[in-house]
């Protein structure tokens, strides 16, 4: 299987991760987690979302965020918005991309942004003029691409038009999100590859994959086997969807480093530094977050593990 060599890591935990949870998360603790994660060798960072306060209210914060985290040299922080408003929001800050998103559901899209189809992708193109002027990257991710709980499997021709639509658009970066986990390895193959051979001379393709039923890991090795090198994950495998509540965390950050070690893939990832950065999200959730790696160490960690019970054993 052909793989590519280096892989890239996008932590989104502070803005998927952090937007589900029900009690806020002080604005102090965000910027203590982002700042960890910056200490990881985490290239880029989705920091937070200028969304309405009324919809979310976790991200409230957008401002302050970014205006208190610590700048690492080559680490890009980015911003999720859902419409020009956020946009406009986000150029007067300092960041590093801005990221819209539209869902290939109909009925999803509603419910997340309380737009149509085509209203969002009206929203994309201001998004766009919009950042023009600033040579700020734009990226947008077409949300529950694989499948939508409200409409079933999501037709790959909508989504290839979607993409084609966004890539004449000017769109830098095209994340295909598996918002509520609903995608399986040859469907992850059989769209991929599609989109590859569509558009990537054009723009860059990437994967934001959920675990909800445990298929994320299988997916990502899909994904791989199609040449798609950046993945979106976050820390401890915190996240989830405010549109559908049963729905659970993105990939976590940890296990796909593991998973690329383990293989042979560069990451530049630090996996303890990662670790660091989910245990004060644990500590202050007073929870356990879903990451394996997270729960039992890497495999060097449990062989160290042996041999110090071996050695004491003696
Ligand atoms: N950032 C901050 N505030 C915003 C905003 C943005 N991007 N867009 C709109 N608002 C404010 C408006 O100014 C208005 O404020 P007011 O009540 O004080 O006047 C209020 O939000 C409602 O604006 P409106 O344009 O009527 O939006 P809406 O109520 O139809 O909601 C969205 C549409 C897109 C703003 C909202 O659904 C949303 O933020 N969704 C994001 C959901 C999300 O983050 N999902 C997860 C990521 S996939
Ligand atoms: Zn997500």
């Amino acid at each position: 299987m052909k793989l590519p060599e280096r892989v890239n890591i996008v932590d989104v935990g502070p803005r998927d991760g952090f937007q589900t949870e029900q009690a806020f998360i002080p604005t102090a603790l965000k910027i203590r987690v982002i700042d960890a994660i910056s200490r990881s060798g985490v290239k880029k960072i989705e920091t937070t979302s200028f969304v309405s306060p009324k919809a979310v209210p976790q991200m409230a914060d957008a401002r302050e965020v970014l205006r208190g985290i610590e700048r690492h040299p080559g680490v890009s922080y980015t911003v999720l918005v859902p419409n020009r408003k956020g946009a406009e929001l986000a150029l007067e800050e300092s960041i590093d991309a801005i990221r819209m998103v539209v869902c290939a559901s109909e009925t999803f899209n509603r419910r997340n942004v309380r737009m149509s189809i085509e209203e969002s992708v009206s929203e994309c193109e201001a998004v766009v003029r919009l950042a023009a002027p600033s040579k700020i990257p734009v990226e947008v991710a077409i949300g529950v691409s694989f499948g939508c709980p409200f409409e079933g499997p999501t037709p790959q021709d909508r989504v290839s038009e979607l993409a084609r639509t966004f890539a004449d658009m000017g769109f830098h970066e095209i994340s295909i999100a598996d918002t509520v986990g609903m995608a399986n390895p040859l469907q992850v193959s059989s769209l991929m590859g599609r989109l590859v051979k569509e558009l990537a001379t054009e723009c860059e393709l990437s994967l934001h994959i959920h675990n909800t039923r445990g298929l994320g890991f299988a997916n990502v090795l899909a994904g791989l086997a199609e040449g798609i090198d950046t993945y979106d994950a976050s820390i401890g495998g915190l996240g989830g969807c405010p549109v559908t509540p049963a729905a659970t965390g993105n990939i976590p950050t940890e296990d796909l480093v593991n998973m690329c070690a383990e293989m042979g893939l560069e990451t530049g990832i630090d996996i303890d530094a990662v670790m660091a950065a989910s245990r004060i999200v644990e500590e202050f959730l007073g929870r356990r977050l879903p990451s394996h790696v997270l729960l039992s160490g890497t495999n060097q960690q449990a062989v160290a593990a042996h041999r110090v019970s071996a050695s004491l054993n003696e």
